[in-house]
């Protein structure tokens, strides 16, 4: 069969994948192909265990693999053979040089752009799904058109917003695509060719366009604001614990003024994930580079606020339980860095188990799909950690119980026959405000959720 477009995605990850199986489900024209440096995460994307986990993704993928949607390891051949190549590499957070714990790492980013420019054998329209530094584009444009030959390549900004955890519902129907492009006659014509694409299923409205800098900081920003919302609301449930207000009252009055809005505004242990912390840092550091100290001083207080907060849920659980954790054993309900993922990056549970751990506190984990990436982000840490899938057993002989991922499986338990089984006194902490607290204490725990009073029976 003749395929209408050919289009490659090169970072099989969180982004590319989901990414490219909504372009194939949506577009049964188009040839989609996505290749990847890690050859065990492409026979993974071939199997029936897909490298990560999303509501939905089985499906899609199930529907087009093999028909217009192929994972494979051949970049070389894929640069070939395509002219749409979206770049979704990771770009982390430098942990050296100029730059270190702040900057963007870009040389997985150069070394793709190197990949592209030496096997390209025709002109290409090459997207940044990655998110990038300011001006990543304008480098990738120097890189690639270097040498002066036949070939030319469009580079486009099309950040994602997905949200890990809803990413095949946030494809589906996004709140906005947003396409930056150079204003030149092959940007602008490059930029009409990526809008086709997602037009056979985007309402055009919300397909929007802007100079490629202001889409490429969009989607920073746009991580930003969000991140602040949750330290905001973080900042303000230490203050409801001294003043016996409660955070969810306080969030819901503050959201319904509709220029405020609701969302975002649940008080937590800390946002984790792949990109919030990281993004800040990347705004930060262009802030500091650009001598705007005022300005990264104050987005770097978002990312500030989120480790208080974690560490806040330490010191609360170490003075309510007599001052030492050493030889108690410690229930973590959820390791994942939210709900419906598997996904552990920058999770608050990694610093909290590393911080319980120095307490010297016992360790059981449990989380329906993140133990995996949980026992691999531990290993190496000192001290006494176990896993258990099941909630119940995990808690058996526990003497406390710390709520970390917002799992509905954990809203519906049967807290009466948990307690029976845990060390008395027993406590739940409740770092996502997800389980009935009133009902906990009537049973009998001693319950001390985030922003509200606690309730104790001593
Ligand atoms: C990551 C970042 O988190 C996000 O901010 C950015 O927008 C895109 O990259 P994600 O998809 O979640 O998003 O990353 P990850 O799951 O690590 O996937 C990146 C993939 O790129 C990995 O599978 C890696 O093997 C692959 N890769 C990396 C290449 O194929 N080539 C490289 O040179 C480097
Ligand atoms: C985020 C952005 O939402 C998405 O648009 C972007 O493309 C990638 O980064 P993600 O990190 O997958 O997505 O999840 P998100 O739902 O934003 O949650 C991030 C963290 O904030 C999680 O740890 C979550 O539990 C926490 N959170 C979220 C809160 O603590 N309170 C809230 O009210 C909302």
């Amino acid at each position: 069969m003749k395929f209408r477009k050919n289009i490659l995605c090169i970072g099989a990850g969180y982004v590319g994948g989901p990414t490219m199986a909504m372009i194939a489900y949506k577009c049964p024209q188009y040839r989609v192909t996505v290749v990847d440096i890690n050859p065990i995460r492409i026979a993974e994307w071939n199997s029936d265990d897909l490298p990560i986990y999303e509501p939905g993704l089985g499906e899609i993928v199930k529907a087009t693999r093999g028909k217009n949607l192929f994972f494979s390891t051949d970049i070389e051949g894929g640069i070939r053979d395509n002219d749409i190549i979206f770049v979704s590499v990771n770009t982390p957070t430098k942990t050296f040089g100029a730059g270190a714990g702040m900057a963007a790492d870009l040389q997985y980013w150069e070394k793709t752009a190197r990949q592209i420019l030496q096997y390209s054998e025709s002109t290409k329209i090459v997207i940044e799904k990655s998110t990038l530094p300011v001006k990543t584009a304008l480098a990738m444009e120097k890189i690639l058109n270097y040498t002066k030959n036949s070939i030319s390549f469009d580079v486009l900004s099309n950040p994602e917003f997905l949200a890990e955890g809803s990413a095949i519902k946030d494809l589906e129907n996004p709140d906005r695509i947003l396409i930056g492009c150079q204003d030149t006659k092959s940007g602008l014509a490059a930029r009409e060719t990526l809008v086709e694409i997602y037009a056979n299923w985007v309402p055009r409205e919300k397909i929007i366009t802007s100079n490629i800098w202001s889409s490429e900081l969009s989607k920073i920003v746009s991580n930003a604001f969000l991140a602040q919302r949750i330290s905001s609301i973080n900042a303000i449930s230490a203050l409801c614990e001294k003043t016996d207000a409660d955070i969810a009252e306080v969030s819901k009055a503050v959201g319904m003024d509709s220029r405020i809005g609701s969302k975002f505004l649940s008080a937590s242990v800390g946002f984790g994930g792949s990109c919030f912390k990281k993004d800040i840092l990347n705004l930060v550091y262009l802030c500091q580079h650009y001598s705007l100290h005022e300005v990264a001083d104050y987005w770097e207080s978002v990312v500030r606020i989120n480790q208080y907060q974690q560490e806040r849920f330490i010191l609360n659980m170490l003075t309510t339980m007599f001052n030492t954790l050493a030889g108690k054993r410690i229930c973590l309900f959820g390791f994942a860095f939210k709900a419906n993922t598997g996904d552990t990056r920058e999770s608050p549970a990694i610093y909290i188990t590393k911080r319980l751990l120095e307490e010297k506190a016992e360790i059981v984990i449990t989380d329906p799909k993140a133990l995996k990436n949980a026992k691999a982000d531990l290993t190496g840490m000192e001290g006494q950690v176990s896993f258990v899938e099941d909630p119940y057993k995990a808690a058996e002989g526990c003497h406390a119980i710390a709520i970390l991922t917002e799992w509905d499986v954990y809203r519906n338990l049967d807290f009466q026959k948990i307690f029976n089984t845990m060390t008395k006194p027993a406590s739940i902490f409740d770092g996502r405000n997800i389980i009935d607290h009133k009902r906990c204490f009537d049973i009998g725990f001693n319950v001390y959720p985030t922003g509200k009073p606690a309730l104790t029976h001593s």
